[in-house]
């Protein structure tokens, strides 16, 4: 008992595939005619969705809040937010997000005229707006301004101070007729009205001059930052309640190829209209599956146990390494003709590994480590030796876990079993710098590959493994270092 033998299993042994990783390979320079600043980063995030840039956040609890994908949406890339927290906690931070930006504002938050003056206040501080439209029922009747209520008495009502003459406009109003009446009055605000006086949308001068500060953006159809949302498969509640709000929900399991996981996500698919990605998975076998048994998936997340803060595969030698796992999933995904995107995630450490993965058929990466560090990641920040660093903890960590909110993305096959770390990663500043970044560097290595657009990496990029003394000799050698100490060389 306990013995491995028999043919059966010796075979096994020395069948067994090899699990490559983002440091065993290299990207092959290829012969090329796209310099770096003619590559073209567009990208599917899903089957219905593109983004500017492949760049993905990690729905975790020191990566994704609202203000990490309001940041990276106006980049051009896609924020995804964490599920460590309730249904309606999640719903709030979509909806910021929602409101940081539209063409035209549909879900307007108004104020009624018989409202004080201390509450329009708070409503416009809670929300950070600068006015409110006022109703009675659903009929406009005025508009209230900080200018409004900055000196007024706080017991006042809003129909005391507010401005009774409203700009208003038709409901079917484009952006240029609004531009011409918002120029011709003076006025931040044009509420949009029906045929009844009815409140229908709102288009603000604020929102017009973010979209030309940020032209890159990935935006949906009305102009509102493109988004993303972590659902637990089970939870078929908060994913329609997300549902209303954001683009995308991804389901979000460590292990997808499971048979309770599987049956539950083919009822969520049939109820929700957002596009889904499901993962993660990390097999030929699980797209394979996926694809054949699931009607209507959008995406695959990729990547078992390569995270930075995972310990996974420490604990139960269960996983597979993202680069591995791309190409697996990817060989599936081209067996059946199917065009779903694969999202890339875990053990991102810069553009180089991106440009791995992108190679290997992915369409985009999903990032944990390099966004924490981040002033829009929510962790704590503190000061360590002179140095600042921000919290990063993985959700399957222990502290992770005690908020019990999401532990059914560890908690089930492995009760008790922590799956994750917490510690400190270096702060970087804004986001935008860890994009520049990436994407300055993403640029260069299809360069070399010779590829202007990501499919085209698909086609032309080649990869080859490189030896323990090669990767060694990658990296600077036979020179001190300013961070180094003198014994090194
Ligand atoms: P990076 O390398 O960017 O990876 O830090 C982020 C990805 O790691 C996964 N993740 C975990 N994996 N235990 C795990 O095994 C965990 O506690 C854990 N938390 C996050 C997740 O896929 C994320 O996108």
């Amino acid at each position: 008992m306990g013995v491995i033998q028999g043919e059966g299993f010796r075979a096994k042994a020395s069948q067994t595939d090899l699990a490559v990783t983002f440091r065993d390979l290299i990207l092959l320079p290829g012969w090329t005619e796209v310099e770096p600043s003619q590559v073209e980063l567009s990208t599917q995030a899903t089957l219905h969705h593109s983004i500017n840039i492949p760049f993905i956040s990690s729905p975790m609890d020191t990566v994704t809040e609202s203000d990490m994908a309001i940041a990276l949406a106006r980049l051009g890339g896609l924020g995804v937010l964490h599920r460590n927290c309730t249904a309606e906690e999640e719903v709030e931070m979509a909806r910021k997000v929602k409101r940081a930006e539209s063409l035209i504002i549909k879900d307007v938050i108004t104020i009624s005229s018989a409202e004080t003056v201390r509450y329009a206040t708070e409503l416009m501080q809670k929300h950070n707006i600068s006015g409110l439209p006022v109703v009675e029922g659903e009929t406009l009747v005025g508009i209230v301004t900080g200018r409004d209520v900055r000196f007024a008495d706080p017991g006042l009502l809003v129909k005391d101070v507010m401005t009774k003459k409203v700009v208003t406009a038709p409901e079917d109003t484009n952006i240029e007729g609004a531009k011409e009446l918002l120029h011709k009055h003076r006025v931040e605000k044009l509420p949009l009205t029906d045929k009844q006086g009815r409140l229908k949308g709102l288009i603000t001068i604020k929102d017009m001059l973010l979209r030309g500060r940020f032209p890159n953006a990935a935006r949906d159809e009305n102009g509102q930052l493109l988004l993303g949302a972590a659902v637990s498969p089970f939870d078929l509640k908060r994913a329609k309640m997300l549902d209303e709000i954001v683009d995308i929900l991804v389901i979000d399991v460590s292990h997808f190829h499971n048979a309770n996981v599987f049956n539950s996500t083919k009822k969520l698919l049939e109820e929700v209209e957002a596009d889904v990605i499901v993962g993660s998975i990390g097999t030929y076998k699980a797209a394979e599956d996926a694809l054949t048994k699931l009607e209507g998936i959008a995406g695959f997340r990729v990547g078992i146990g390569s995270g930075s803060i995972c310990t996974t595969m420490e604990s139960t030698k269960a996983g597979s390494p993202t680069v591995y796992a791309t190409a697996q999933v990817a060989d599936a995904v081209q067996t059946y003709g199917s065009k779903v995107p694969i999202i890339s995630d875990g053990g991102i450490r810069g553009p180089g590994d991106a440009a791995v993965a992108l190679s290997l058929g992915a369409s985009a990466v999903m990032i944990g480590n390099l966004f924490a560090r981040c002033r829009e990641a929510p962790g704590t920040l503190i000061a360590i030796g002179g140095r600042y660093y921000k919290q990063y903890r993985g959700m399957g960590s222990p502290s992770a876990m005690a908020k019990r909110l999401a532990t059914d993305r560890y908690g089930a096959p492995s009760k008790g079993l922590p799956e994750g770390v917490e510690g400190w990663v270096p702060y970087k500043g804004e986001v935008n710098v860890v994009i520049q970044e990436l994407t300055a560097g993403l640029q260069a290595s299809m360069g070399y590959a010779g590829a202007r657009k990501v499919p085209e990496l698909w086609e032309k990029a080649r990869l080859a493994a490189i030896s323990q003394s090669g990767s060694e000799e990658a990296r600077p050698h036979d020179i001190l270092l300013p961070s180094e100490s003198p014994e090194r060389v």
